[in-house]
């Protein structure tokens, strides 16, 4: 898709489709106002008729009449004091569906008139851009009938005169990145287990450092895991007859001697819950198991179009959960990389096991200036959070505060979750240095204490993202979160 910024009045421009937004106080933009004239009054009479309501993604195709644009689409945008970048991702969302039906192949969307609070006219553009994106976004390479695709190949905005080019110019292209990243995440979490194994992700991985120079990439197998003394992760893949890996990929951006930012991934390829077998109902959900380790490598496609001077890491803890006769038992104690060691009684709580090692590795090898782990941890926190909203906690206040920021501006929720102290002791152990468990209460923050005792020496932070990662049921589909969260948070760093 081409986006770019058109500085003349769209009366000035053809397109196969102008888009128009409307609040629901029915107001005229000087541009819509123009459209109106040049075409008979369509729009206006529609409004007096009360035809068309503006409520926040409903939307209205009229033909083109005599404007130099073949159609004319109306799209509400709801009242205007509770406009925001949701309402706008949904209207954009409810603009590209009714897009994707006709022929149009060129669009020009005229925001005119239309601000959000808190954020230059150039957001507009950011977001619209996520949102057409999510709804051309198609998933079909298991299907032998393939999906009609839209037409639509180039989308220009009018944002009228005011605007700042370069500031413009920067949000297309941040935009756009963090589309082709959220794409990323959205295939290999809708990948089927069958297919998307950790030796998959290892070859991706190798594959993002043949296309970037900027990327080196690092596989370690299991011989040489256990070499090293991962037997915390190793113990996971146990009943698999995939092999782990754990996954490096370097983004060298910034200068040799800078720290890296450290991202880690969970990629449980699938989660049967091992010998702790998950109940069989929607089971086949736990391919998302590795939506974490997804979004670490939307995020690096993103970081790799863009080109920041900074230093990531990521790193990616590749494992598939199988019960086996090789399988760990519950009851089982295994040594993790840092020397502690732990009681597993439920081989269901994988997602810890192997982000701990990953954890021990990143603060070994890397020395991070910060550390973020992404991970679909805990069905606890779909009961704390739901499907809106990212939980984040952490060790750091200063990180957390970047990494809620970048949350905000980039329309991506997330909640910081407490990590105090009187939380730990439902990790004691009887014969090991602490339990893969903590009980019912507070699921999503015994499981963050459990990776904290592997982050003490650094800056890190944990997004259980087992909520926001994918959705559920008629259209089930991985969602690409928390990639706009996670690139912003970056680049913010550099901004
Ligand atoms: N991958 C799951 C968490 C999950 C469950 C994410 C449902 C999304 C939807 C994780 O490995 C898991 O099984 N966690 C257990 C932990 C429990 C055994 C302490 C859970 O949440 O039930
Ligand atoms: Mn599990
Ligand atoms: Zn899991």
């Amino acid at each position: 898709m081409k986006y770019s910024l058109e500085k003349r009045t769209p009366e000035k421009q053809q397109s196969d489709c102008i888009v128009l937004p409307l609040f629901e106080d029915l107001q005229l933009s000087p541009e819509s106002s123009y459209i109106d004239q040049a075409s008979s009054q369509s729009i206006s009479t529609l409004i007096e008729r009360k035809d068309f309501d503006a409520k926040a993604g409903s939307t209205m195709l009229l033909d083109g009449n005599n404007t130099s644009h073949t159609r004319i689409l109306l799209i509400g945008l709801g009242k205007q004091d509770a406009f925001n970048a949701a309402t706008l991702k949904k209207s954009m969302v409810a603009a590209a569906n009714t897009i994707k039906k006709t022929q149009t192949k060129t669009a020009l969307v005229s925001f005119d008139g239309v601000s959000l609070k808190d954020c230059s006219q150039s957001w507009l553009m950011r977001f619209a851009i996520e949102a057409i994106n999510d709804s051309l976004y198609i998933f079909d390479d298991f299907k032998t009938t393939k999906a009609d695709k839209s037409e639509l190949n180039t989308v220009s905005f009018y944002c009228g005169d005011s605007i700042n080019s370069a500031e413009a110019e920067k949000a297309i292209s941040e935009g756009s990145a963090i589309a082709a990243g959220v794409s990323v995440a959205k295939t290999l979490g809708n990948l089927p287990g069958n297919i998307c194994t950790p030796t998959y992700l290892a070859t991706q991985a190798k594959e993002i450092a043949k296309n970037n120079s900027t990327v080196t990439t690092t596989i370690l197998d299991e011989e040489k895991m256990a070499a090293l003394g991962m037997h915390s992760l190793l113990s996971v893949s146990a009943g698999s007859e995939e092999p782990a890996h754990l996954i490096i990929m370097e983004y060298k951006g910034g200068k040799e001697s800078d720290k890296a930012h450290v991202l880690v991934g969970k990629g449980v390829t699938f989660d049967s819950g091992g010998i702790s077998l998950k109940p069989g109902e929607s089971m086949d959900e736990m391919k998302y198991d590795m939506c974490g380790a997804a979004s670490v490598f939307g995020t690096m496609t993103a970081i790799t179009s863009l080109k920041p001077n900074i230093n990531v890491t990521a790193i990616v803890a590749a494992a598939e959960n199988m019960p086996d006769g090789k399988a760990t038992k519950p009851g089982d104690i295994v040594s993790t990389l840092s020397g502690q060691t732990v009681e597993i009684l439920n081989t269901d709580a994988e997602g810890r096991l192997v982000l701990c090692d990953a954890l021990t590795y990143a603060e070994q090898n890397h020395n991070p200036a910060s550390i973020v782990d992404i991970a679909t941890l805990t069905g606890a926190c779909i009961i704390a959070l739901g499907h809106h909203t990212t939980g984040l906690l952490g060790n750091d206040d200063a990180l957390a505060d970047e990494l809620l920021s970048a949350s905000t501006e980039a329309a991506d929720k997330a909640w910081r979750l407490p990590l105090w102290d009187e939380y730990q002791p439902q990790l004691d152990s009887n014969f090991a240095d602490m339990q893969n468990i903590g009980g019912r209460p507070a699921g999503t923050i015994t499981a963050a204490c459990f990776l904290s005792r592997f982050a003490k020496k650094m800056k890190w932070a944990h997004l259980d993202i087992a909520g926001t990662a994918w959705v559920s049921g008629k259209n089930k589909g991985a969602t690409g979160r928390p990639v706009p969260m996670l690139t912003q948070y970056i680049l913010n760093k550099v901004n």
